[in-house]
C-alpha cells in the first residue's frame, strides 16, 4: 500500500516514466533512466524492466547465474552494474540483446563458468568490462581468454582485471582485444612478464601492474614493456628486491622512454635499501659482482706473477748449483781453452820467423813488435781469430813484387 503511494507520487512527480513497470523492490529514476537493485536478496534479474532504461544498477543480491533471458528487449540500455551479486555463471549470448551496451560491469563476483560467447554482442558496442575481484580460478581466467576470442570485443577500449589474484596472463590473451587503451592488472599476484604477454595491444595508452608480486623485471619482459611506447605504464608497490638480479630493470628505469610511475618504483629488499628508488641506483649500490670480478681477476694476475718469479727463481738456483757441482770440470775447460789460444798464438810467432827477409825486415820487425804488444795487451786466454792476421799477412806475401 505504502509502496503504491509511492509509485503513485513518483508517477505524478515524473509523468513520463511509467513508474508501476519498475520491478518490485527495485528503484526506476526517470530523469536518468536509471533502475536501481540494491541489496534486496534478489535471486534472478527482474524480468519487467522498463523498455526505456539506459542504466541498470543490480548490486548486492543473490544472483547466480545470468543468461540470454536476463536482459531483453532493452536497446537503450548502455551501462549495466551488476557487482556483488555473487554470480558463478554466464551463460553464451546474456548480453546479446543490449546492442548500445557500452559499459558491463561485473566486479565482486564468483564467476567460475564463462561461456565461450558469453560477451557475444553483435556490432561490439562494449567499451568498458570491469572484471575486477570477479574471477572465481584459472579455470575461469581460461575462460576469460576464449570469451574475449569469440566476442569480438573489436570495440573494447577498458578492461579491469585487477584483484584476481592471477599468477599469470597467458600470452596473446589481450591480442582479442586489439582497440584496448587501459589495462588494469592491479592487485593480482603477477611474478613475470614474459614475451607476448602484450602482444597484440597497439594502442594501449595505461597499464597498471601495481600491487602485484613483482621482484623485478629481466630482459625480455623490459623488451614486451618497451613494446608499449610511450604508453604510462604503472610498476609501483611491488616487492622489488635491489640485488644484482635488478641490474637490467634499473638500467632500463634509467632512460626507458615509457612513462613509469618511477617515484613509486622501490626497493622492498635488502633492509639497507628499503623504501630507496630503483631508478638511479648504481651498480655498486645494487651489489653486482663486477667490481669483486676484477679484483679477483686482478689478484690471479698478482699470483700468476709471482708463481712465474718463482719457476724462474729455482731454475737459476739449479743453473748455479749445477755449475758448481761441475767447477772441476770447468776450470780444467777454462785452462785448455786457455792453452790452446796460447799455441795458436806462439805458432803464428814462429812462422813470422821463418818468413823474416832482409828487405822485409822492418815490416816483420813492425809485425813481430805489433804481435807482441798485442799478446802483451791480451789477456793470456784470449783467442785471437785468424781471419784479420791473414789479410794481413797476405800484402806482406806480394810485397816482393812490388819492390822489384
Ligand atoms: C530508446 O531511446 C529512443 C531515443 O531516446 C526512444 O525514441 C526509444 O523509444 C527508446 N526505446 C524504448 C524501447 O523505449
Ligand atoms: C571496477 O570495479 C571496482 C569495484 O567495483 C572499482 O573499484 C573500479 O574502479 C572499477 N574499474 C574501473 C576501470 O572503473
Ligand atoms: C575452479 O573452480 C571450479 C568451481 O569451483 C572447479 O570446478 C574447477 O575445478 C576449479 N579449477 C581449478 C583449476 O581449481
Ligand atoms: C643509473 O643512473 C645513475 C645516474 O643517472 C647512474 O649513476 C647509475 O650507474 C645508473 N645505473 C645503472 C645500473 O645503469
Amino acid at each position: 500500500m505504502c509502496i503504491f503511494a509511492a509509485c503513485v507520487f513518483l508517477g505524478v512527480l515524473f509523468a513520463p516514466y511509467q513508474c508501476l513497470e519498475c520491478p518490485f523492490g527495485c528503484e526506476c529514476l526517470a530523469v536518468t533512466r536509471t533502475l536501481n537493485c540494491v541489496s534486496k536478496d534478489l535471486l534472478i534479474v527482474p524480468q519487467n524492466i522498463p523498455g526505456d532504461t539506459r542504466n541498470v544498477v543490480i548490486t548486492g543480491n543473490n544472483i547466480h547465474k545470468i543468461g540470454p533471458d536476463s536482459f531483453t528487449e532493452l536497446q537503450n540500455v548502455t551501462n549495466i552494474i551488476l557487482s556483488n551479486n555473487r554470480i558463478t555463471e554466464l551463460a553464451s549470448h546474456t548480453f546479446t540483446a543490449l546492442t548500445n551496451l557500452r559499459s558491463l560491469d561485473l566486479s565482486g563476483n564468483h564467476l567460475a563458468l564463462i561461456h565461450p560467447e558469453a560477451l557475444n554482442i553483435p556490432g561490439s558496442p562494449l567499451q568498458e568490462l570491469n572484471l575486477s575481484r570477479s574471477l572465481h580460478n584459472f579455470t575461469a581466467l581460461k575462460d576469460l581468454v576464449t570469451a574475449l576470442r569469440w566476442g569480438r570485443l573489436w570495440g573494447l577500449l577498458h578492461l579491469d582485471l585487477s584483484g584476481n589474484l592471477l599468477a599469470l596472463v597467458p600470452p596473446g590473451m589481450f591480442s582479442h582485444v586489439p582497440n584496448l587503451q587501459q589495462l588494469w592488472l592491479r592487485k593480482n599476484s603477477l611474478v613475470a612478464v614474459y614475451a607476448g604477454t602484450f602482444s597484440g595491444m597497439d594502442h594501449l595508452e595505461m597499464l597498471d601492474l601495481t600491487h602485484n608480486a613483482f621482484e623485478a623485471f629481466r630482459a625480455d619482459a623490459l623488451q614486451e614493456l618497451e613494446r608499449l611506447g610511450n604508453a604510462q605504464i604503472f610498476l609501483g608497490n611491488n616487492p622489488y628486491i635491489c640485488s644484482c638480479e635488478s641490474r637490467d630493470f634499473v638500467t632500463w628505469l634509467n632512460k626507458t622512454q615509457a612513462r613509469v610511475d618511477v617515484d613509486t618504483v622501490r626497493c622492498a629488499s635488502p633492509e639497507e635499501l628499503a623504501n630507496t628508488r630503483l631508478q638511479g641506483l648504481t651498480v655498486q649500490a645494487i651489489s653486482c659482482v663486477i667490481p669483486v670480478l676484477a679484483e679477483v681477476t686482478d689478484l690471479t694476475l698478482q699470483t700468476s706473477y709471482v708463481f712465474l718469479g718463482l719457476v724462474l727463481g729455482l731454475v737459476g738456483m739449479v743453473f748455479l748449483f749445477v755449475l758448481y757441482l761441475n767447477r772441476n770440470g770447468m776450470k780444467k775447460w777454462i785452462i785448455e781453452t786457455r792453452d790452446a789460444c796460447r799455441e795458436v798464438l806462439e805458432g803464428y810467432h814462429y812462422r813470422y820467423e821463418m818468413d823474416s827477409d832482409p828487405r822485409l825486415g822492418h815490416i816483420t820487425s813492425q809485425r813481430r813488435h805489433l804481435g807482441r804488444t798485442l799478446s802483451q795487451q791480451l789477456p793470456n786466454d784470449t783467442c785471437i781469430v785468424q781471419g784479420p792476421t791473414e789479410t794481413q799477412v797476405k800484402p806482406v806475401a806480394t810485397s816482393p813484387a812490388v819492390y822489384s
